[in-house]
C-alpha cells in the first residue's frame, strides 16, 4: 500500500466501514470501472478527478505551522494530471449517470469538458460553475495573481434537466478542508460542506451518486449526511483504508448522532 504522506491523517488498515447507503469499491482505474457498469447505474456522478499537471506542479503554498516562520510546503500530490485522452472517461460518465455528472476541474478545463460532452449529444454540457477558495495561500513567487478559484463542469444526458437551485446559483464558496493540514486526509481533499451543497443542490434524498476518484470519500460522507446513497472507489489502493478509517471516524463516531432523521437534512 502506497503511504500517506506524513502531514496527512494515517489510515487504520483494520478498520471496515459498514453502512447500507455506502460501498467503497476495490481500487479501480475510473475508465475501466465505469465501462463495465451498465447505461443508467446510478442517478448522478459526483467527482474529482485529476486536474492538469500544470496546476498540480504549481501546487505548493506558504504554510503558517503555529509560532513559527512561514514554510512553503508541497501539497505531495501523488497522481497524475488528465491528458487529453483521459476525456474519453466523459462519455462514460454520460452514460452511467441518469441525472447530473459534475466534474472539479482548473478553469482551463472547461473547454476541454465541454468538447467531450458535446461530442456526445450538444445538450450534454449544461454549466460552467465556479468555486471560490475564501482560504487560497498567496502566490508565493508574487509575480501573477494566486490561484483563487476552481471549476465545476456541469454535463447531464440528453434530456430533462431540473435542480435545486431554482434560479439562482452557479458559484459557490469553500474554505480549506482542514484549518491544520495534519487534520486532512488527503492532499486535495474537498470541503465536506461544498460536497454536501452539491449533493443538496442537484439531487434528491436516497438518489445513488458515484465518485470513480474518490480519494478520502468527502463525496460519500457528504452523501450519508444529506440522506443519498453513494458509490465510491479510486485507482490508488492507499486511499480505500483511508475512505474506511475517515468514515468510521467521522460518520459513526461525529455525524451519524447529528443528522436529525433518516428524511431530514443535518444540523
Ligand atoms: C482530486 S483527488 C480526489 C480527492 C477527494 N475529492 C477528497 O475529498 O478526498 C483525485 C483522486 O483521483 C485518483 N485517481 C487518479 N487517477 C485515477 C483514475 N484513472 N481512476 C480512478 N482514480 C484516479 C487519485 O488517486 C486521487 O485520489
Amino acid at each position: 500500500m502506497t503511504p500517506a504522506p506524513a502531514a496527512l491523517r494515517q489510515a487504520d488498515p483494520s478498520a471496515r466501514f459498514a453502512h447500507p447507503d455506502v460501498r467503497i469499491a476495490a481500487p479501480a482505474a475510473a475508465l475501466a470501472w465505469l465501462r463495465a457498469l451498465p447505461d443508467g447505474a446510478v442517478d448522478h456522478v459526483i467527482c474529482d478527478p485529476p486536474y492538469v499537471d500544470d496546476v498540480h506542479n504549481h501546487a505548493s503554498s506558504v504554510w503558517f505551522p503555529k509560532g513559527k516562520a512561514p514554510r512553503r510546503m508541497h501539497r505531495d500530490i501523488r497522481f497524475a494530471g488528465l491528458r487529453a485522452d483521459d476525456y474519453a472517461i466523459v462519455p462514460e460518465l454520460l452514460r452511467v449517470a441518469r441525472r447530473w455528472v459534475l466534474a472539479f476541474c482548473a478553469l482551463e478545463q472547461f473547454g476541454d469538458y465541454k468538447r467531450a460532452a458535446r461530442a456526445v449529444h450538444p445538450s450534454c454540457y449544461v454549466r460552467s460553475m465556479v468555486v471560490r477558495r475564501t482560504q487560497s495561500p498567496p502566490q508565493i513567487t508574487g509575480d501573477r495573481p494566486r490561484q483563487a478559484a476552481e471549476g465545476i463542469a456541469v454535463m447531464h444526458r440528453p434530456g430533462r434537466k431540473r435542480w435545486n437551485g431554482g434560479g439562482g446559483g452557479g458559484w459557490y464558496e469553500t474554505p480549506r478542508a482542514h484549518a491544520h493540514k495534519a487534520d486532512a486526509w488527503h492532499p486535495t481533499e474537498k470541503h465536506v460542506n461544498l460536497m454536501r451543497a452539491l449533493v443538496l443542490d442537484f439531487t434528491e434524498p436516497r438518489d445513488l451518486v458515484l465518485d470513480p476518484y474518490a480519494g478520502s470519500g468527502t463525496t460519500a460522507l457528504a452523501c450519508l449526511i444529506e440522506n443519498r446513497r453513494a458509490i465510491v472507489g479510486d485507482l490508488d489502493p492507499a486511499w480505500g483504508p483511508v475512505m474506511h478509517t475517515r468514515l468510521c471516524e467521522e460518520w459513526d463516531r461525529d455525524w451519524a448522532k447529528r443528522v436529525r432523521s433518516p428524511e431530514g437534512a443535518a444540523p
